[in-house]
């Protein structure tokens, strides 16, 4: 079995992959809500690339990277030569001879494609103006745990009402990869692209799925998921506020929309939210909400990308071990050092 070196776009991967990395993340999961934290990182170090800021993600890997016994380094904005003399392919090069994987956050997705070109090392998307994929694998994993009685995931509708922001883009890839029925209810203008909609109608034709791009409410009937995201983005592509709720306002997620879904439709919001505009307080709050179920599903996901993308990292036997640190110590002793204090 070959094992992809990166992680840029759940429509690189096929569904027994994606589900691959959804089972290992409930696997350790598991494991750990029962008190054993699996030293699956150990000795490693993740590097974290944040063009832009982040609460969620940045917070997630960081404690993965902790629970697994690795160690993650923030590379925030200014603190690295990225963007100043250095270009981002030098920095693969260097980061691939000092750490063992990397996420980016990146303004434009063309940056982590070069960044994982250059790369030795694994390299995940950590958002991108395109994607977001390490939100596509905690939004299933979410909806895996709270599936409408009786259903498994395909039989599940997964209704996103807003902007087809980049979360909108893998939401789709990633349920339509999984033979799961997809609907976009959004304005003309800011719909997923007839690109991605193609992509789309030819996963579901491998999977079974199904997908709708629409502007009618009526397309929000009969779903067990409503997911929603800010209305036209974040940092320096913000709409102004009058200009969105022009917009977007029929598509906020309110009482009204989500009992247009099945009983017991549950909401989703990758989150940061703008309430009052994308969602209503009454809704984000309500016990439908599962949007803070799915921030803490943020940290599931990281920890089981990290492991499926270091796995292939070559594990030292125990003799080779054994014969490195005679050959350390004798170069040590035979250098005057005193093998007791070293190892105290
Ligand atoms: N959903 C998400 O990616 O949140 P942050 O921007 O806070 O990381």
């Amino acid at each position: 079995m070959t094992y992809k070196k990166d992680f840029l776009c759940v429509q690189d991967f096929t569904k027994d992959e994606l589900m691959e990395i959804i089972n290992l993340s409930l696997a350790i999961k598991k494991a750990i809500n029962s008190g054993y934290n699996p030293p699956l990182m150990k000795g490693k170090t993740l590097g974290m690339i944040f063009q832009q800021s982040s609460t969620r993600t940045r917070v997630s890997f960081e404690t993965a990277m902790e629970q697994l016994g690795g160690h993650a380094q923030y590379l925030g904005p200014g603190m690295i030569q990225l963007g100043g003399h250095e270009t981002i392919g030098d920095t693969g090069k260097v980061l691939s001879q000092l750490i063992d994987i990397v996420m980016a956050r990146v303004i434009d997705h063309q940056t982590v494609v070069d960044l994982a070109n250059a790369c030795t090392i694994p390299v995940i998307n950590a958002m991108s103006d395109y994607y977001h994929p390490t939100q596509a694998i905690a939004d299933v994993i979410t909806m895996m745990e709270h599936l409408p009685d009786g259903k498994r995931l395909e039989d599940c509708k997964v209704v996103f009402a807003g902007d087809g922001t980049q979360v909108c883009v893998s939401l789709g890839l990633i349920c339509t990869k999984l033979g799961m029925n997809f609907v976009h209810y959004g304005p003309k203008p800011n719909q997923i692209t007839k690109e991605y909609q193609n992509i789309m109608k030819a996963n579901c034709k491998e999977s079974g799925g199904s997908c709708e791009v629409t502007d009618k409410r009526s397309s929000v009937k009969g779903a067990d998921f409503i997911y929603t995201d800010v209305w036209y983005g974040l940092y320096e592509n913000e709409m102004p506020k009058a200009e969105r709720v022009k917009r977007f306002k029929d598509y906020q997620v309110n009482r009204d929309l989500m009992e247009l879904g099945n009983i017991g439709c549950k909401f989703l919001h990758c989150l940061p939210a703008t309430r009052g505009e994308d969602v209503t307080d009454e809704v984000a709050d309500s016990a439908s909400s599962l949007c803070w179920l799915q921030a803490g599903n943020r940290l599931t996901a990281m920890r089981g990308l990290l492991v499926y993308f270091t796995r292939n990292r070559k594990i030292h036997s125990d003799l080779e071990i054994e014969a490195a640190k005679d050959t350390l110590d004798t170069y040590l002793y035979e250098h005057g050092y005193d093998l007791e204090k070293v190892y105290k």
